[in-house]
Formats: structure tokens, sequence, C-alpha cells
């Protein structure tokens, strides 16, 4: 099934520096609800079309057997093996099976939200996505801390609590971080590359040392496949989904309204005041496997077209 969510859309002839692109690019008014039912059921149709949120989002336990082999989606001939620790955290069936909302927010990590007082609004939605294991604390009143679904790359470990194996302070700090999900769903796409195996084992040390209530979600190895086929079908040239652009499909899937927070790959804003590229910590840009700007460039005509509201303003 083909889609051209804006056939209308032309690109750019030249290259324009990603400050110009922001601009032209920037959503200048993001009414609290501006959704047009028939929009988001026409994207849900061609997303389903290639990827079933019952079905693709996690490997579930009538799948699998301890000790069995997955080969990893980036790793040429590289499996990891389904440990016990493993196998009972992999789910009877997925966390989402039969669940629809009305309002879902999707909050990316853009430090767009510095200063946005964002948190309220993105709270009072009925369900929430966030990326990677965000900060939060510090951050409530612009990102707020409500967290239904996070997902968290296996690199996040040595990223954020770089140490983590030898230094329990370090290993505390994570588990702390893991409690804050309460029992909402972590998702964790354990089957990508050969070097998140250790960090994958850590994490799910930790949940069940520390009985950690929250449920899991494991993404298939085959899930950025289908991902990368759903935009291959569009007029957008995505390379490599992000993991933000993965939630909006799923929360499209789910949700009757969709609204996106923290999206926004770009380093000044409208004004020309620099953006961070996370709003926590210091990390600077990393979107090499994707193409950001085009994801955004999406966004932006679904936007348009009332299908989802990408909120890029200050929400007071
Ligand atoms: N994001 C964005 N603009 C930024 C930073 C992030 O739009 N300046 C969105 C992207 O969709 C990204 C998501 O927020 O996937 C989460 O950010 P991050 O944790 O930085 O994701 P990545 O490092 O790109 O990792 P991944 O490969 O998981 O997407």
């Amino acid at each position: 099934v083909s889609f051209q969510p804006g056939l209308n859309m032309r690109t750019p002839t030249k290259a324009v520096s990603s400050e110009n692109r922001a601009n032209s690019l920037r959503t200048h008014e993001t009414p609290a609800v501006n959704i047009a039912t028939s929009q988001v059921e026409l994207i849900r149709r061609w997303i389903t079309s290639f990827f079933n949120l019952d079905t693709d989002l996690t490997v579930i336990k009538s799948q699998v057997q301890i000790g069995q082999t997955i080969q990893y989606e980036a790793s040429r001939n590289k499996s990891t093996n389904i440990t016990e620790n493993f196998f009972r955290l992999i789910p009877e069936s997925s966390p989402l099976l039969g669940r629809h909302f009305r309002s879902c927010a999707v909050v990316g990590n853009s430090g767009i939200l510095l200063g946005s007082r964002c948190g309220p609004q993105i709270d009072s939605a009925d369900f929430v996505f966030r990326c990677n294991l965000p900060a939060i604390e510090g951050f409530e009143e612009d990102v707020g801390t409500k967290a239904n679904f996070t997902t968290m790359n296996p690199s996040v470990l040595p990223h954020d609590y770089d140490g983590y194996i030898n230094t329990t302070s370090v290993q505390d700090r994570f588990v702390k971080r893991l409690r804050l999900l309460h029992d909402q769903i972590l998702h964790i796409p354990a089957f990508v590359t050969v070097n998140g195996r250790e960090h994958v084992e850590f994490a799910n040390r930790m949940i069940l040392e520390h009985h950690l209530p929250m449920k899991l979600s494991y993404a298939p190895s085959d899930a950025n496949k289908k991902m990368k086929m759903l935009w291959g079908s569009s007029e957008f040239h995505t390379k490599r989904p992000s993991t933000g652009n993965i939630l909006y499909v799923l929360a499209t899937c789910l949700c009757d309204q969709v609204h996106l927070y923290g999206f926004y790959p770009f380093d000044k804003d409208e004004k020309g005041r620099d953006i961070k590229y996370h709003y926590f910590g210091e990390l600077k840009n990393s979107t090499r496997n994707h193409n950001m700007t085009e994801e955004y460039r999406a966004f932006q005509r679904l936007h348009q077209r009332k299908a989802l509201v990408l909120h890029t303003e200050p929400c007071d």
C-alpha cells in the first residue's frame, strides 16, 4: 500500500542551513486540539498495512523458549540467547493488546522543551510515551512526569550510567530511574545489535533483583525493518526511523489524538536562540543514523493535515 501524506509538498531544490530549514518548517500555531478524526483514521490504515500493534510490538513468551537464539537485526551472523532471566520478563502478551486511548502525548528529547512549561499539558494526556529513559527530575514543569510507555535503547546504559558494571552508586541511580516507571511499560529494542547484549542482561537482572513492577516489551528483530518499509512507502525519506518516529507510529495505532512534544532536531529556534539537542545532559547532535529533519518535515505535513498536533511553542 502506498501512501502520500503530502502529495503537493515540494522538496527544496537547493541546500538550506538547518537554521533556515527550521524556520521554514516551524509550527507557528498549535491549538490544543486541532485534529481531524478522519485524517488520523486514514494514517492509521496506512500504518496498519505495514505494522500490527498487537503482534509486532514485542516478542511474547509463546514465541520463544529458554536457550533459544535470536538473530540480531544489525549484527551480521550474531545472535543472543534467551536466558532464564530474559524469559521470565518476556510478556505473555503485548502490554498494549486491546488498549485504546482518546489522547496521547509523545515526548521527544529536544531542548525545545526547556522553558516550555508544557509539563501539565503533557500530563493531561491519557497516555504518555517517552524516549530512551529520559531525565524527569528537575524538568517536571517543562516535560511533566507521567510515563505510560518508555523506551530504552541498550546504549542508554553506557551513555547515561557510565561505569554501571562496577559502581554501586551508578547502579542505584539506574534502579531509582526505573522505579519512576512504576507499573507502566518499559520497551527495549533488545535485538538490534550485539553491542547491547550485556546492557540488556544487566537491565533485566536489576528489574528482577529489585522486584520492579513495570511491564516489559522487547521489540522483535524485524521491527525496524517494518518501520523502514512503512516510511519507504511514503514521500518522506527517513533513513532509519528514530525512536520518536516509531513512538509516533505506535501512538497513531493506539490513540484518537496524537500530540508531539520535544521534536525539534535543529540547533536554533525561530528567534535564533540556541536549542540544546537534548533538554537534559550535554549530548551534542546525534542524528547521524537518522534523517530527523525529514521526519520533522513529515510531522509538519501531518500537522497541517490535522493528523497530529506538533507542539513547538511554549504551552502557556
Ligand atoms: N528528537 C528530536 N529532536 C531532537 C532530539 C530528539 O526530534 N533535538 C526526537 C527524535 O525522534 C528522537 C527522540 O526525540 O528519536 C528521542 O531522542 P533521543 O533519545 O536523542 O533519540 P536518539 O539518540 O536519536 O536515539 P534513537 O536512535 O533511539 O532515535
